[in-house]
């Protein structure tokens, strides 16, 4: 397996460049599915789940494909006939392989996936993605490990989900396309990925008003039809740069952002004393001397993304004073909390809150990464950290990083990968 090798220490400086978000890209290729014919989507980064998602369409008989060259960052689809079923060999190694149950149900009548069971970050639970399908009309069934749901023909129904849910949203949300009549989605999720395939699916030919508000409105047509489009930028990577800057006392221009996703990491950071500017194409971040200590709640969007929770924990582990974080999110999204101590981090976790003392450096060490966000959080920590950190198990920033490491050098970061 591929390691991460960060010898700490440099200040970063320069402008880096943000790839397309993962969390829309997922949906979106999914979305395809809703219809037959030629589809090509620009800006999708080069991540191993995207190279799932592609695999799982694949599979089902949908051939999606990566552009070469000029159309390196794209992905044509070409859908005709479908097999309904999605594996348990693909759905376990990505959650978000659930998504293609919705649009299948919808256009196909008939659905096999597999349930994705645990993770590492918690239970994460399918059941409002099957409570809503049902209440648009599907007959669903567990049985064997994997969901069966069918319809002849959903039909549009009002839902209120118990819990804020991102994919949830989004699968329901592209089921109801092809639903009879009217669907109203009550404390849906809010986040600007949800926002953006309402949009694409709009421009499939779908009638869906309110996304990106907590009520999503959907009016059912009989069809969509295939597009062209580019997806929006990754507010994740976005927000682990403007942490590795604020981290090193660095001076970075992140480039290709939408600086509206990432007002709730914008305002925590300058809390901490960052300078942070908008300049032409992105925000300019300006690490401080001293980073001040910030409490932090993750929520829902617009709130604190629990995505950048791990990366601001290691931003309160320098800072000067104690800094309390609360995840709200998930059960289980402090694994990263070992590690970083094995590194001299002072942090304290009861159940969903971590205390951390900041302290003035830490040391590299051996370190492995756990989750997709843990692991950057390691890698942030090795930019800091007095010495060599060596992160392992890399595999999980593949997933969701691209070319983390190539960003990071270009902005004079000493870090390299050793390749197994
Ligand atoms: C998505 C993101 C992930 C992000 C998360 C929260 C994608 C591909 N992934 O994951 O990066 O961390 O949103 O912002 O977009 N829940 C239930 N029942 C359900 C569904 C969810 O109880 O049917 C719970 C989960 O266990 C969790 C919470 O709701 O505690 C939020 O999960 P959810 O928003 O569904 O996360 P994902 O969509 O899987």
């Amino acid at each position: 397996m591929d390691k991460i090798v960060v010898v700490g220490g440099k200040q970063l400086v320069g402008e880096v460049v943000v790839s397309g978000a993962k969390n829309a890209a997922l949906p979106i290729l999914a979305s395809s599915l809703l219809s037959q014919g030629h589809h090509l989507f620009r800006n999708v980064p080069r991540l191993a789940d995207v190279g799932t998602m592609c695999k799982l369409l694949g599979t089902m008989g949908a051939r999606a494909e990566r552009g070469t060259g000029r159309l390196g960052d794209a992905v044509a689809i070409d859908v005709g006939h479908v097999t309904p079923e999605a594996p348990y060999e693909l759905v376990k190694t990505m959650r978000a392989s659930v998504l293609v149950l919705g649009p299948l149900v919808a256009r196909h009548g008939r659905a096999r996936v597999s349930l994705p069971g645990g993770c590492a970050i918690g239970a994460r639970p399918i059941d409002q993605h099957l409570k809503g399908l049902e209440k648009l009309g599907a007959t669903i069934v567990l049985e064997h490990g994997y969901v069966e749901a069918r319809a002849r023909q959903l039909k549009g129904a009002s839902f209120t989900f118990d819990v804020v849910t991102v994919t949830g949203t989004e699968n329901l949300m592209m089921a109801a396309c092809l639903a009879k009549g009217r669907t109203v989605l009550e404390n849906a999720a809010r986040e600007p990925e949800v926002e953006e395939l309402a949009r694409v699916l709009n421009k499939m030919g779908a009638r869906i008003s309110g996304g990106g508000t907590d009520v999503i409105t959907i009016e059912g047509v009989d069809e969509l039809k295939p597009i062209e489009h580019a997806i929006l930028p990754d507010r994740i990577e976005a927000g682990t740069f403007l942490v590795a800057a604020a981290l090193t006392a660095g001076d970075v221009l992140v480039k290709r952002l939408v600086p509206e996703h990432l007002e709730a990491v914008i305002g925590k950071l300058r809390e901490a004393g960052a300078t942070i500017t908008a300049e032409e194409g992105g925000l300019r971040c300006k690490g401080p001397n001293v980073l001040r200590a910030v409490d932090v709640k993750t929520l829902p969007h617009p709130g604190f993304p629990t995505d950048m929770q791990a990366q601001l924990m290691v931003l309160m582990c320098v800072a000067k004073g104690s800094s309390v974080i609360t995840e709200t999110v998930f059960e289980n999204r402090f694994m990263h909390v070992l590690e970083l101590s094995r590194m001299g981090a002072d942090i304290r976790v009861d159940g969903h809150t971590a205390v951390i003392k900041g302290k003035r450096s830490l040391s590299g060490a051996p370190v492995m990464a756990t989750d997709l966000r843990a692991s950057a959080s390691l890698v942030l920590a090795g930019l800091r950290a007095r010495g060599k950190t060596e992160i392992h198990r890399v595999y999980h920033l593949d997933r969701g990083y691209e070319r983390l490491e190539k960003k990071l050098r270009g902005l004079g970061a000493d870090i390299h990968r050793v390749k197994a």
